[in-house]
């Protein structure tokens, strides 16, 4: 069955909530009736002919039962309609499965530290551009800061996107991440820029970095040089996290070489296991050559709408394939983290109370979780 029904004009019903699809343009000088799921009809007249002026759209949003639906608000799925996604809902609730098909374990919040350091470096990787490594790694690093877990978060990509949704301006930057790899005796204190958020120190980057990727190939050592820039740190730091940019090229690689874990974002859409293969042979080829440390910590599926039939068997398949490397964890696909960008702050602090804030302090206990459990 599927999980949203099309309506026959524009509409799609939401278990008991009509949604409104159409474009503002199209003509509202019909009426459209159409049966939503729970069976109710929705009448969606619009222009009362009179010629006066009208709020098409307040008709629109009037639901049978003589609510409005408010298009911002986040419902409840109807039971009935959550019975069509979920089977067997209750015993799910019953036996706590979560979004992946596996019971969830409960993490718990973690304790206060007294000492700091060293540093475990996590690196955020996959060579698909847009699947929510910079969102991850902002949001990650902003949750962990927010367990008082000391953070340093590594802007390893030419984009700046690190940066920018720090309300850093790569453009502005004397000092970035390159410096630090490319110039001897450049000390890390002169490129380290301290974030809004407690807790959080950020090494900005900006367009100056495409330039290592080729002047690091004639360097001794080219694929260790992050490590070696990042050494003089890791006392300071309970966590470093490096956003890669989406290539395997030599900047990733260095990333690796320098981490203890990597994490992979993975939307959940149709092609997001393409390039995995390529993906966990490049960190196998960096663990047996170039550092024997390095573990996959988990795959993160992202993006994920428990609403679309397409999400929850993408998510399924990528479960089968990596099993228990998946993480428990799902980040929901929402409008505010686009929104936390423009604000240039984690939506732990732009909306503490969201969903999306949730999902990754929890996706930060996990972690911390599977550190402690080492
Ligand atoms: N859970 C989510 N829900 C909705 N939008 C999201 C979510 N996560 C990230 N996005 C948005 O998707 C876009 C891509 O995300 P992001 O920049 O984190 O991906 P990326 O993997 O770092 O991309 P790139 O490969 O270009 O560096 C951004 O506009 C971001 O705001
Ligand atoms: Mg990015």
């Amino acid at each position: 069955m599927p999980a949203r029904a099309e309506g026959p004009a524009g509409f799609e019903a939401v278990g008991s909530v009509a949604v409104r699809t159409f474009a503002a343009h199209q003509s509202p000088q019909v009426t459209r009736t159409h049966q939503s799921m729970d069976g109710h009809h929705v009448n969606a007249m619009a222009g009362d002919g009179s010629g006066a002026p009208h709020n098409h759209f307040a008709d629109y949003d009037e639901l049978p039962d003589g609510h409005f639906y408010d298009p911002d608000a986040e419902y409840e799925p109807d039971p009935e309609y959550a019975a069509t996604l979920a089977p067997d809902a209750a015993r799910q609730r019953r036996e706590r499965i979560g979004p992946t098909g596996r019971p969830l374990p409960y993490f718990p919040i973690p304790g206060p530290l007294t000492d700091h350091g060293p540093a475990k470096i996590i690196a955020m990787c996959n060579q698909k551009g847009g699947v929510g490594k910079t969102t991850s790694t902002i949001n990650l690093g902003a949750a962990l800061a927010e367990y008082g877990r000391r953070v340093l978060l590594v802007d390893f990509d030419p984009q700046g996107a690190l940066s920018v949704g720090l309300g850093v301006n790569p453009m502005e930057l004397d000092l970035t991440v390159y410096n630090l790899l490319m110039e001897r005796g450049m000390a890390a204190d002169e490129v380290l820029l301290k974030t809004a958020v407690p807790n959080m120190d950020l090494l900005p980057s900006n367009i100056d970095l495409s330039a290592a990727e080729v002047q690091l190939v004639s360097e001794v050592a080219r694929e260790s040089t992050l490590q070696r820039a990042l050494k003089p740190l890791m006392a300071d730091y309970d966590y470093i996290v490096i956003d890669c940019q989406p290539s395997l090229g030599l900047l990733t690689v260095n990333a690796l070489t320098a981490a203890h874990k990597v994490i992979v974002p993975l939307e959940c859409e149709f092609f997001a296991l393409r390039g995995v293969a390529l993906l966990t042979e490049t960190i196998e080829k960096v663990q047996e050559r170039l550092n024997p440390d390095l573990e996959l910590d988990g795959i993160l599926a992202t993006m994920y709408d428990s609403r679309t039939v397409h999400s929850r068997e993408v998510l399924a398949r990528v479960v089968e394939a990596f099993d228990d490397h998946v993480y428990h964890t799902v980040i929901g696909r929402t409008v505010r983290f686009p929104e936390t960008t423009v604000a240039g702050e984690p939506i732990t602090t732009y909306a503490s109370n969201s969903v999306g804030a949730a999902a990754y302090r929890q996706l930060a206990r996990e972690v911390l979780a599977r550190c402690h459990a080492e």
